[in-house]
This record gives structure tokens, C-alpha cells and sequence, in this order.
């Protein structure tokens, strides 16, 4: 085992952004451990992908400091941007190319070649369950299937920390569900600590271990989703998302709209 960082992969400090009068991140203190399914989960505008971008070296804090993998996030961003895998919001696809040559392009662009690159790729395509369909072009590709070689473009490098922003919100019920299921499986797989932002409490429940629950850029509560709910004297995650975020439903009212 590596122990380097004691354990911990990322390790916020007060990290905080704004743009101009926008409060985007407040004085964030956050330790993932290495290896965990980190679920961020945050209503939309709470400040997730703020966070993400600036943890994955591609936007500066405001204040605050953080370090990734042991590595300073502002003195030391190129080297986080090489160590980490990114899946951003809305990504980009070459629907002209097929899977692999997607997947080829991707690892060029990581300085991957040759058998190393062609071993990853095949492993990854496997792991996905794409065998079969690698070299049809990714425009026939269900959604899902977009979003899983998305996914695999992000792991191609091997990162040990990788980042996907809302792998799911823009996916139907099943199409979620197989990237729910591919995330398990890499999780299991690979000793990678997956850094997962989500509006969704199904998807937190389902896939981390670990859930903190960002805020209008405060991050609220940290735990695992029973200790959530425990603390918060609900009955699921979802109700106890609702407390927290101040949007408690009153169903019964809901319903009674005549
Ligand atoms: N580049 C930007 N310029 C100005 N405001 C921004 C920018 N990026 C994000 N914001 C604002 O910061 C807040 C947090 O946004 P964001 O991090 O995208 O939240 P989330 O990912 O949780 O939906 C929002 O109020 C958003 O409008
Ligand atoms: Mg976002």
C-alpha cells in the first residue's frame, strides 16, 4: 500500500472563489481519503464545479489553498492537471471517430503510445462492455454508451484521483444506470479515488461511500449516507438533502393543490 499523504488524497483549506460579488466556494475545509467514492452533492449553482475546476488545476482560488495527491493546486497546477482525470459538465465528443480512435486521440493527447496505449484501451473497452462495437463510429452510440467512453477517456492515463461532474444528469433513467454500474466496477477495480459531483441523492446513495453536501459554496455536513441521515433524524437521503439545503417539501401540501 501507498500511504503517501497518510491516506488522504485531497485536503482543502479554506478554499474559496468568487466572481466579483458571487460567493461561488466559501472557506471550504474538506479531506477525501485515497480510494474512497466521494460523492459532492449540491444543488445547482452550489459551487460544485467551482470546486472540481480549481481541484483539478484548471482555475485559480480566490483564497484558500488545497492540495491533490500532495501536490499544491496553485504552485504545482500542471503537475495536478497530469495526475488527475477530468470529466467536465458538458464534454466534447468526435462523433466522426469510433470508439478507439476516440480513445487514441485522448491518450496522445496524455503522451500515451504505442502497446501501453493499445493494453489501456482494450482494457478499458472491456471493462465497459464496448467489445464488439469499438470500431463503430461514436455518432451510432446510445447516449449511455457516449458517456461510458467519456468516461474511460477520463481514466485512460491512469489518473489516482478523477474527477466526473454530474457523470449522469443528462442521461434517461437507464442510461444512467449502466454508467452507475461502470462506475462500481472501476471503483472496485482500480485504486483510483473518484471525486463524483451530483444533484442527484439516488446517485450518491447508490455509488459513494462518502457524501459531503455543498450549500450556496458552504460545505454543510460530511459523512457516509447512514451517519446523514442519522444526524439529521430522517428517514432517507434524500429528505435529509431536502432539511439541509433548506427546501424541506411538504408533500402532503403538494398534493392538495385543489
Ligand atoms: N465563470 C463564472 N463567472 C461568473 N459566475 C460563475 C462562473 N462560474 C460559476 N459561477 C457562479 O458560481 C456559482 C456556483 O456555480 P457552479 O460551481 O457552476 O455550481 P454547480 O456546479 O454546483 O451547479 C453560481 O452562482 C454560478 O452562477
Ligand atoms: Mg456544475
Amino acid at each position: 500500500m501507498t500511504s503517501r499523504n497518510n491516506g488522504i488524497s485531497i485536503k482543502t483549506h479554506l478554499l474559496s472563489k468568487t466572481f466579483g460579488p458571487v460567493h461561488a466556494v466559501r472557506n471550504v475545509d474538506l479531506e477525501v481519503a485515497s480510494g474512497s467514492r466521494f460523492g459532492f452533492l449540491g444543488p445547482n449553482g452550489a459551487g460544485k464545479t467551482t470546486t472540481v475546476r480549481m481541484l483539478s488545476g484548471l482555475m485559480k482560488p480566490t483564497s484558500g489553498t488545497a492540495e491533490v495527491l500532495g501536490m499544491d493546486i496553485l504552485s504545482q497546477a500542471s503537475d495536478v492537471r497530469k495526475s488527475t482525470g477530468l470529466l467536465p459538465e458538458s464534454p466534447g465528443l468526435y462523433s466522426k471517430l469510433s470508439a478507439t480512435e476516440f480513445l487514441e486521440f485522448i491518450g496522445t493527447l496524455n503522451s500515451l503510445k504505442g502497446e501501453v496505449l493499445h493494453k489501456r484501451i482494450d482494457r478499458l473497452l472491456s471493462l465497459l462492455g464496448l467489445e464488439g462495437r469499438q470500431d463503430d463510429l461514436l455518432e451510432t452510440y446510445s447516449s449511455g454508451m457516449k458517456q461510458k467512453v467519456l468516461v474511460a477517456s477520463a481514466l485512460l492515463h491512469e489518473p489516482r484521483v478523477v474527477f466526473l461532474d454530474e457523470p449522469t444528469s443528462r442521461l434517461d433513467p437507464s442510461a444512467g444506470a449502466l454508467v452507475k454500474d461502470l462506475i462500481h466496477a472501476l471503483a472496485e477495480e482500480m485504486e483510483t479515488t473518484f471525486f463524483i459531483c451530483t444533484h442527484q441523492t439516488s446517485f450518491a446513495e447508490d455509488v459513494c461511500d462518502i457524501v459531503g453536501i455543498i450549500n450556496d459554496g458552504a460545505l454543510v455536513v460530511v459523512g457516509s449516507p447512514a451517519e446523514i441521515v442519522t444526524s439529521t433524524g430522517v428517514d432517507d437521503l434524500e429528505d435529509a438533502y431536502l432539511q439541509i439545503i433548506g427546501g424541506k417539501i411538504d408533500r402532503t401540501s403538494l398534493l392538495s393543490w385543489r
